[in-house]
């Protein structure tokens, strides 16, 4: 990790994707205890930790990071045609302020690579697939449609991706009415009992938050997933990089991202899971995610500082949370600051 860390940002990642493709990453033994445990949309989940999207943008990790003890592992976003991204520099440690910021722009290989990859794939473990739409592309919803209908036997669960601020008027879709259309378009194409979620902004006005509600209750979607990366930039920030246009995550996308889930919690009255993304970096945090309302979370940003131990370290410390505080599993703490928050 340390030597990791003196390479550019995104050649470490090239050299991390390369080192667990290559099988030289050791595998952790999970940490199995039944207090973690839980089942959503039929599937389930051995714990609540999972890898968030952009870390296997294509596919080619997924049991590699199973086996660092995720409980599951979601790859993409994949757009339909293969697509470059932005040009580099485009990702950057914040190491001051254990956060990151990229402006990747869905750099990815394109769905026939991803679809092949899952294709070899045995099949064990939970991994979802999140979709995204091409840069240049000029129907949005026929883009979402291609990654449901080419990824859906594949994939445990599905992600509309309508947040990530690196992708011109993408989140535009996340208004009230194109976002029902958008999901109706998809609901279309979707094998029935294939959960589908939706993964939205941080910054999101109070309205806009009440519309998404509104608009997932009414619709056939089975959960949410909060947060994407945020554009604004806290004034805390330390790092040199932290003007650099983009997307911000980790530690201080971490109070932000936990209200907005807390909000999206009450605003669905708990009848939606929620995953809670967005800053987890330490059991506590992980904690404080599932009390503000998250049923599942996941993480990204964390890995660049803390490498793949602190998945086991995580699952152990909220294990150990929930019992100090007298739960008997991980459902009944769900939600339980929502109204603190
Ligand atoms: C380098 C990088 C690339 C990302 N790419 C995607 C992506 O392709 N699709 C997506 O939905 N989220 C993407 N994200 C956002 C993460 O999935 C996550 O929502 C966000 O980073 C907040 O979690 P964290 O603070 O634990 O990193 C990316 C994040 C990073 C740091």
């Amino acid at each position: 990790m340390p030597l990791l860390r003196l390479l550019p940002a995104e050649r470490a990642h090239q050299v991390t994707l390369a080192l667990l493709k290559a099988g030289l990453v050791p595998a952790s033994a999970p940490v199995r205890d039944p207090i973690l445990a839980s089942s959503h949309w039929g599937l389930d989940f051995p714990n609540p930790l999972g890898l968030a999207a952009g870390f296997d943008k294509n596919g080619e990790v997924p049991d590699a990071m199973l086996r660092q003890g995720f409980g599951f592992v979601e790859i993409g976003s994949v757009t339909p045609r293969p697509q470059p991204g932005n040009s580099r520099p485009r990702l950057f440690r914040l190491s001051e302020d254990k956060a990151v910021i990229n402006r990747m722009g869905f750099n990815n290989y394109g769905l026939d690579f991803a679809a092949a990859r899952l294709g070899e794939r045995k099949r064990s473990g939970i991994v979802g697939a999140n979709l995204g739409k091409n840069k240049d592309s000029a129907d949005a919803i026929a883009d979402y449609v291609a990654g449901v209908t080419r990824l859906a036997p594949l994939a445990d669960y599905l992600v509309i991706n309508i947040s990530s601020p690196n992708t011109p008027g993408l989140r535009a879709l996340q208004g009230k009415e194109p976002l029902r259309a958008l999901i109706d378009g998809v609901a279309e194409a979707l094998p029935s009992g294939k959960p589908l979620l939706l993964k939205i902004a941080p910054d999101l006005t109070g309205e806009d938050r009440a519309d998404i509600a509104e608009v997932a209750l009414a619709s056939p979607l089975s959960g949410l997933i909060v947060s994407n990366t945020t554009i604004e930039r806290p004034a805390s920030l330390r790092s040199p990089h932290a003007k650099e246009t983009g997307g911000l995550s980790g530690q201080p996308l971490f109070a932000a991202a936990t209200q907005v889930l807390a909000h999206m919690y009450r605003l669905t009255g708990g009848k939606l899971p929620l995953v809670g993304v967005g800053g987890i970096g330490s059991a506590e945090q992980a904690y404080a995610k599932i009390r503000a309302g998250a049923s599942l979370l996941q993480l990204y940003s964390a890995l660049v500082y803390g490498g793949p131990a602190l998945v086991g370290e995580i699952n152990r410390g909220l294990a150990k949370l929930l019992r100090r505080d007298g739960f008997s599993s991980l459902s009944e703490a769900i939600g339980t600051d929502a109204h603190h928050r």
